[in-house]
């Protein structure tokens, strides 16, 4: 639970139960820490205390409601971070990032996400789980894969969504920025999609040498202007494609943070024509921004040279519904293995330690899974 900024605590909550028919209760065998976390974490948005987080989970459903016909006690199920309904124009369209009915006033809902609905966080024992026949993922039943079937719930969907959105092609190169659990995903899609050269931009030796692992060439922005890097590496012409994976709190040195620092680099890296992936995070509000505009979500963006190349660009929440099962196919099949970069698995009690090494993006520390059922 959030107490203030650079403090959660585990504390006793009520159980999660059943509030409508369509609800089902899951016991949370795994929940992730996500980099999105973070920005509630540090501060960083209009989350208040009190706030339950976990959107990245899994786990063994307990009790379903008398409305649910296809999920059913003990059945194994990954639960895609966005809250959706299945039945407004969005769902339907399979934009269930920008569901229309699940959080009034707003399009999309979420798990344990400030501005993002009622719904409890799942860094916890228990979920609630509304429209259970919709937003649970059925999975094969035992404990096989199950680091890789949690990363289902965000950060696998959404790197294919931001390879997705820039559409990777065979053949194509891609600089992805961040290579943090996401960018690392994106990056790792881009390679299933075919493309034959992924650069991934960022400082942290550690998380590079992953990037390099699955066969992208890691780029060191702490070793020079990452334009030129990239520039020297595809013949002078830049990358087909780019993906953000880094969103508004981009940093140029430990502690300098510039907003639009990566959407204007990317608008360097990427060839004139080419297409933008943006899944890092932007926000509406940003009570700690370095100026005065970025406190209200307003950024230095370099309009004229995206116009000038022809550019275009997609963003917004990954609609992870669109993509988990395709993706649960691959792990099932030994064709994708996404939990290489999963570096701890911690029982709750340690969530408060681990939030903080995760922030300060310590050696070693890129994924961190709870596992409440761990002593
Ligand atoms: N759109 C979605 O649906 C969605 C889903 C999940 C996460 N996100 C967002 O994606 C972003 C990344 O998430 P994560 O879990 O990987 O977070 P993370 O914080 O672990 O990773 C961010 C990485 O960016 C690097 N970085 C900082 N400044 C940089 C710069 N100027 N150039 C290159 N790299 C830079 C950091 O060193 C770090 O490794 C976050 O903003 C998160 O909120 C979006
Ligand atoms: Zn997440
Ligand atoms: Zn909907």
């Amino acid at each position: 639970m959030y107490q203030e900024p650079f403090s959660v605590e585990v504390k006793d909550v009520e159980d999660a139960r059943i509030q409508a028919p369509n609800d089902a209760i899951v016991r949370v065998t795994t929940a992730a820490i996500c980099g999105s976390d973070l920005h509630m974490y540090e501060g960083r948005t209009g989350a208040e205390p009190g706030i339950v987080f976990g959107h990245e989970n899994m786990g063994i459903v307990e009790e379903v409601g008398s409305g649910v016909t296809t999920v059913k006690k003990g059945d194994r199920v990954v639960m895609p971070f966005n809250v959706a309904c299945g039945f407004c124009k969005n769902c339907l369209a399979g934009r269930t990032g920008f569901c229309l009915t699940v959080n009034k006033g707003f399009a999309g809902g979420a798990y344990g996400y400030v501005s993002m609905g009622p719904y409890m966080g799942g860094q916890a024992e228990y979920l609630r789980v509304p429209y259970a026949d919709f937003n649970c993922l059925q999975l094969p039943m035992g404990e096989e894969h199950e680091d890789d079937f949690a990363l289902l719930a965000d950060i696998f969907p959404t790197g294919y969504h931001a390879a997705e959105m820039a559409q990777v092609s065979p053949g194509e190169s891609v600089c992805v920025f961040g290579a943090g659990p996401v960018g690392l995903m994106a990056a790792y899609s881009s390679i299933l999609r075919g493309a034959a050269q992924v650069f991934v931009v960022d400082r942290q030796p550690d998380r590079l040498r992953l990037a390099e692992r699955i066969g992208a060439v890691p780029i060191d922005f702490g070793q020079g202007d990452p334009v030129e890097q990239i520039k020297d590496r595809t013949g002078g012409e830049g990358t087909d494609k780019g993906i953000d994976a880094v969103g508004y709190q981009a940093t140029v040195r430990e502690g300098d943070e510039q907003p639009a620092v990566v959407l204007n680099t990317l608008i360097e890296c990427v060839r004139p024509t080419g297409m933008l992936g943006v899944v890092g995070l932007y926000v509406p509000a940003d009570p700690g921004g370095p100026s005065e505009s970025a406190k209200h979500g307003e950024l230095l963006f370099k309009m004229g040279r995206f116009f000038e190349k022809g550019l275009r660009m997609g963003t917004g929440q990954a609609n992870v519904k669109a993509y988990n099962r395709q993706l649960r196919d691959m792990i099932v099949a030994g064709r994708a293995t996404p939990s290489f970069l999963v570096s701890h698995r911690l029982p709750l009690s340690e969530a408060p330690d681990a939030y903080q090494h995760f922030d300060q993006r310590d050696d070693g520390w890129t994924k961190v899974l709870l596992k409440p059922a761990m002593a």
